[in-house]
């Protein structure tokens, strides 16, 4: 595996595996990685022929600086962790190869709205920095595949929204959500849960598998109201649980079963932000 800091170094060697007709899948990560990050990985192999991953703790998607400051950061690991998984680059860069002083990396884009709910509500900001990443991000390495996961809905829907508008020739692939055997979706953030918060945090599956059962023989409504309580009485507190259509991220309404609906949550488990969602 080849490791590059610098844009110069990937950029060159990139253009040469293009050149001599090489396909470039590519993932982008904030690293502390888990089997759910190597699932894209995987992805990313069996249908390219060379797979680039990132590790870069973004801050400018960072609303809260105690977060940024507590996010896992484990380098040494993460890249034994690519080498078996059979990563050709990683790419690695300091903050002044994303944002060198004096480059324009904003982005200025019309997300009509899908930034502002949910999770863009309960985080300002997060999204204009995680479409700033990934825009300069695809700049540098210019792929011809991305791979994202589920498990981030709004996210992978914001940025799909961001190649379209942009018109930006990459292929986007969502892996499905890689969890832990009792459930509980795999994150970078599970590291920081004690162990009981673990234990509790497995109500978020059971929730959204009650959504799921319940999706057509029950009002929406007390499908939401049920799985908040559920929530709150297992110990986490949550920010919402809704039902909402998989393209615009509406809540949707009873009655059009035709709409394809997604189950998405957020809550705290102690001091840990949990996330995670379902397709019904
Ligand atoms: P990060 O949280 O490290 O996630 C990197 C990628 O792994 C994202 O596409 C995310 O959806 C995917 N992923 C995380 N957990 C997963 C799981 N349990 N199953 C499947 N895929 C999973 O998301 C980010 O980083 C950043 O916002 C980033 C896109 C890199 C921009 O900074």
């Amino acid at each position: 595996m080849q490791v590059f800091v610098n844009e110069k170094a990937i950029k060159n060697r990139i253009e040469y595996l293009k050149a001599k007709g090489k396909t470039i899948g590519f993932v982008p990560t904030m690293g502390a990685l888990h089997e759910g990050h190597i699932s894209l990985v995987r992805e990313s192999k069996k249908m390219c022929d060379i797979t680039v991953v990132s590790i870069f703790v973004n801050p400018v998607q960072f609303d809260n600086k105690d977060d940024l400051k507590k996010y896992p950061r484990t380098i040494e690991s993460d890249k034994i962790k690519l080498k078996k998984a059979g990563v050709d680059i990683l790419f690695f860069p300091t903050e002044d190869v994303i944002y060198p002083p004096g480059l324009d990396t904003g982005v200025n884009l019309d997300l009509e709205g899908l930034d502002e709910k949910w999770e863009g509500a309960f985080r300002p900001g997060h999204f204009a920095g995680v479409v700033r990443v990934v825009k300069r991000l695809l700049d540098i390495v210019e792929p011809d595949c991305l791979f994202m996961g589920q498990k981030d809905f709004q996210q992978f829907t914001i940025i799909k929204m961001m190649l379209e508008k942009l018109d930006i020739p990459v292929r986007l692939i969502v892996v499905p959500i890689f969890r832990e055997k009792d459930g509980l979706a795999m994150s970078s953030r599970n590291v920081r849960l004690s162990p009981d918060f673990r234990q509790k945090s497995t109500v978020l599956y059971k929730m959204l598998k009650y959504a799921k059962k319940h999706f057509n023989d029950k009002e929406i409504e007390q499908i939401e109201n049920y799985a908040l309580e559920q929530i709150k009485s297992a110990g986490l507190k949550p920010e919402y649980f809704k039902i909402v259509d998989t393209k615009t991220l509406e809540p949707v309404k009873n009655g059009t079963a035709d709409t394809d609906a997604v189950a998405i949550v957020a809550a705290w488990a102690g001091d840990v932000r949990l996330i995670d969602n379902m397709i019904l």
